[in-house]
């Protein structure tokens, strides 16, 4: 079926949504359930009504927008992504996958095809860690892997908890382990996205299939020393927690480095520090720390190492230390038929392409231990992405779009 793309009302719109941020242009920040990010929200459901499709949120904050099937009994197709922001991202990374599967299904209808099981496209609440430290939040809940224990210690930096913002969501009532989906809920789940990463760019290839994703961990460690007056403490006998913690930092970058895979990587990309005064020593250190991996054996060796050195560090520096492991995730597996579709798909439409895997993690982590999964990955610049010059072109985009579009039409047709 040829389905038409209509790649420019696309760019306008990726263009709009990204004007709705927390800072100026061209820097995107929307954590979740910011101003900005609510009024993105309300701009994307704006546009699944537009395109008449049958929306509803849960007690997260996940978005449904469902086009019926014929037969309303068959389990539907899902797609979708997200389209909250970390600080200073850009405006492509999440919103290629929503605005782009909204674009694929309006191509779908003015085609003239009709569903035989319902397509549903989600956009997921929290991918990003920024809110609460913990990504994929709402794919998390729906996979059913959080205890009601771990959602009610979720904090922002402010203190504040899950209530408070789903309160301030517009979300009070319903219960957030309820979101929770049974395995049989989704025939299958597409996503699409871009791909970070420079090997589509590198070899000039249109399209990745992946096939696998890198299984993340996260830790926050809370380091306590001493304060005081930098000119009146004397250096001997001092506690200083940011000095522990730059230790801590460099031991991480080792961790990655001797792990014996190329594949290992590790960033302290939060590191806090209080007071925060130029002329006090730091009595406090919040750091937050990102380890993965594709194989499960050298990224929980390297996280192994990580939790040793910094007990060792804050010993010896007469420093408290309290560790949280935020996150320790098995890597995915893809389904290798939902692979063998798309591959079918990007034949057919001539464009090139090559299975891989995902070392950025996505809201398909989850959504593959309830069901069925894959992602469609366009180049983007250089693989930048969270920068505000994460860049993938028109045509890259539409091509991503077309593949999904035709994915859609093949698996719920
Ligand atoms: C997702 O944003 C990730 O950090 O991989
Ligand atoms: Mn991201
Ligand atoms: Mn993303």
């Amino acid at each position: 079926m040829k389905i038409p793309i209509d790649g420019v009302r696309l760019q306008k719109e990726i263009d709009e949504l990204s004007l709705i941020s927390e800072q100026p242009a061209p820097v995107v920040t929307r954590v979740l359930f910011s101003d900005a990010d609510l009024k993105a929200r309300a701009y994307v459901k704006n546009l699944f009504q537009q395109a008449n499709l049958a929306v509803r949120e849960d007690a997260v904050g996940n978005i449904f927008a469902r086009w019926e099937g014929r037969d309303k009994s068959a389990p539907p197709l899902a797609t979708g992504s997200h389209i909250d922001a970390i600080p200073n991202a850009g405006k492509y990374d999440g919103v290629v996958g929503v605005l782009g599967a909204i674009e694929a299904i309006r191509g779908l209808q003015k085609a003239g095809f009709v569903p035989q099981r319902s397509i549903e496209c989600i956009v997921f609440t929290a991918e990003e860690p920024t809110r609460f430290g913990l990504g994929c939040l709402g794919s998390r809940l729906m996979a059913g892997t959080l205890s009601a224990e771990k959602i009610a210690g979720l904090r922002d930096g402010d203190g504040h908890d899950l209530e408070f913002w789903r309160k301030r969501a517009g979300l009070a009532g319903g219960d957030p382990a309820a979101v929770r989906i049974t395995e049989n809920t989704y025939a299958g789940f597409v996503e699409l996205h871009i791909e970070q990463g420079p090997i589509l760019e590198q070899r000039n290839l249109a399209i990745g299939i992946v096939e696998r994703i890198a299984a993340p961990a996260s830790l926050r460690l809370q380091l306590t020393g001493v304060g005081g007056h930098a000119g009146g403490t004397l250096m001997p006998g001092r506690r200083d927690a940011l000095l522990a913690g730059a230790e801590i930092a460099l031991e991480v970058e080792k961790a990655a480095l001797n792990s014996g895979s190329a594949d290992t990587v590790a960033t302290t990309g939060v590191f806090r520090v209080e007071p925060g005064a130029v002329n006090s020593v730091p009595c406090r250190a919040i750091l937050e720390i990102d380890l993965r991996d594709t194989q499960l054996a050298s990224r929980d060796a390297a996280l192994k190492k990580v939790e040793t050195a910094a007990a060792e560090i804050c010993q010896r520096r007469g420093i408290g230390l309290q560790r949280e492991r935020i996150n320790v995730d098995a890597p995915a597996i893809c389904d290798a038929t939902l692979v063998q579709v798309v591959s079918g798909v990007c034949q057919e439409l001539g464009l090139s392409f090559t299975k891989m895997i995902s070392r950025a993690y996505h809201d398909s982590l989850f959504m593959a231990r309830i069901c069925p999964t894959t992602m469609i990955f366009i180049p983007c610049r250089g693989g930048i992405s969270h920068r505000p010059d994460e860049y993938s072109s028109p045509r890259q985009i539409a091509d991503g779009v077309a593949v999904l579009a035709e994915t859609l039409c093949r698996l719920a047709g």
